[in-house]
């Protein structure tokens, strides 16, 4: 029996710009939706049309280029932001446009200074609006993360009947635990009377380092879409990284009812044009897309890769776009490593006596350097050969 399929909402381009020192141009955005489309993201949310001029810009000339994904600009649930947002995707193949308007008790009463009720009233109308641009529809309850739950099934209920097609939770300030995210969606989806004419989705910041699980919990309690960024790029600790939602749904289909259709052997071309374009580099610890993911150093792995690569990766570098995994040669390398090594580079040794000079040299110089280099293997054994 086929999964049902997990959409895949790339916000690199809206949320991920919110980053400090993030900007870009419309030109750089544009080079990252076409790296998005190849790699099959669902969803590209473009930018925030009524931003600014550059802004709508950018979300307009993605919408004239991306054919096979849909573009969504976001827009606030007010006249003036929706009718731009609607202008800007017009030329679009497939258009979303993506309303919010906060639900929590301290964004309503400090930040919009309104009412539950004004707010209930806000959402629908905006939602109403947006239908006449396209019937691709997204709400968020801002801040639903810290929302009372039978207001947030109030006006979803209510968003959902004015025409809203998704319906998105985001835990704007990282606040929430994987167990209570889960359960609000699990709860919302129960409770809204009419929750089976929208799809449910993930919108998760990272403050406490939760972003990808909170998404994958929201995912195991019924959402079938998620927002995510490359990288994990996004306002203060960033969004859930597309690379790590999308390589544990892959990873842990044993799990998920769902799967995703995603193109993931761009992942690495889509990390490093994105990270290459904002300047913000990927720690090599990163998971999925950090210069370690796929390199084992000890010599009790290395030796383990060799004889059975499932002993210590969980998935494939090939499958995230890397040509291969790496054995890096150091000092906690062990002799398997340094042979494979030297078989690759077409090393001949005559002898158990001279591989065991040779790794022995080797071990020596890996004292004194980090890392050791086919060169630097070349030319121990090439110095020790003129030798003997
Ligand atoms: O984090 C957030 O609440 C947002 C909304 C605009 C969806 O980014
Ligand atoms: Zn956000």
């Amino acid at each position: 029996m086929s999964k049902e399929k997990l959409i895949i909402f790339d916000t690199t381009l809206r949320d991920g710009e919110q980053s400090p020192g993030a900007a870009m141009t419309a030109e750089e955005k544009l080079r990252i939706a076409k790296a998005l489309e190849k790699m099959k993201v669902d969803i590209i949310e473009a930018g925030f049309p009524i931003s600014s001029e550059g802004d709508f810009a950018a979300v307009q000339g993605i919408a004239r280029t991306v054919k096979d994904s849909v573009v969504c600009g976001l827009a606030r649930a007010n006249k003036a932001d929706i009718e731009r947002a609607g202008e800007a995707l017009k030329d679009a193949n497939a258009s979303r446009i993506h309303t919010f308007i906060a639900t929590s008790p301290l964004h309503m009463r400090e930040k919009l200074l309104l009412t539950p009720d004004q707010v209930f009233e806000q959402a629908v109308d905006a939602v109403k609006l947006a239908r006449n641009f396209t019937d691709n529809v997204e709400f968020s309850p801002e801040d639903a993360g810290r929302s009372d739950l039978d207001f947030l099934c109030r006006i979803i209920e209510a968003v959902i009947d004015a025409g809203a097609t998704t319906i998105n939770i985001p835990d704007t300030v990282g606040y929430n635990l994987p167990d209570q995210y889960g359960n609000t969606i699990r709860q919302l989806i129960e409770n809204v009377p009419n929750s089976d004419k929208a799809i449910f989705s993930t919108h998760c910041h990272n403050d406490l380092g939760l972003a990808v699980a909170n998404s994958l919990a929201g995912v195991m309690n019924g959402a079938r879409q998620v927002e995510c960024s490359i990288n994990g790029l996004g306002e203060r600790a960033g969004n859930a990284a597309l690379e790590e939602v999308v390589m544990a749904v892959r990873t842990r289909q044993d799990l998920f009812p769902c799967d995703v259709g995603l193109d993931t052997t761009q992942i690495m071309t889509c990390s490093r044009l994105v990270s290459g374009i904002t300047g913000f580099p990927v720690q090599p610890n990163k998971a999925i897309v950090g210069a370690n993911a796929f390199a084992h150093e000890s010599g009790i792995h290395q030796d383990g890769v060799l004889k059975s690569r499932e002993t210590y990766e969980i998935m494939l570098a090939e499958d995230v776009g890397l040509n291969s995994n790496k054995l890096v040669l150091g000092k906690l390398s062990g002799r398997s490593a340094f042979k494979d090594r030297l078989e690759k580079l077409n090393i001949m040794v005559d002898s158990q006596e001279e591989l065991n000079n040779a790794f022995r040299r080797f071990k020596d110089l890996a004292d004194k350097k980090s890392e050791i280099f086919d060169e630097d293997i070349q030319a121990l054994v090439s110095d020790f050969k003129m030798e003997e």
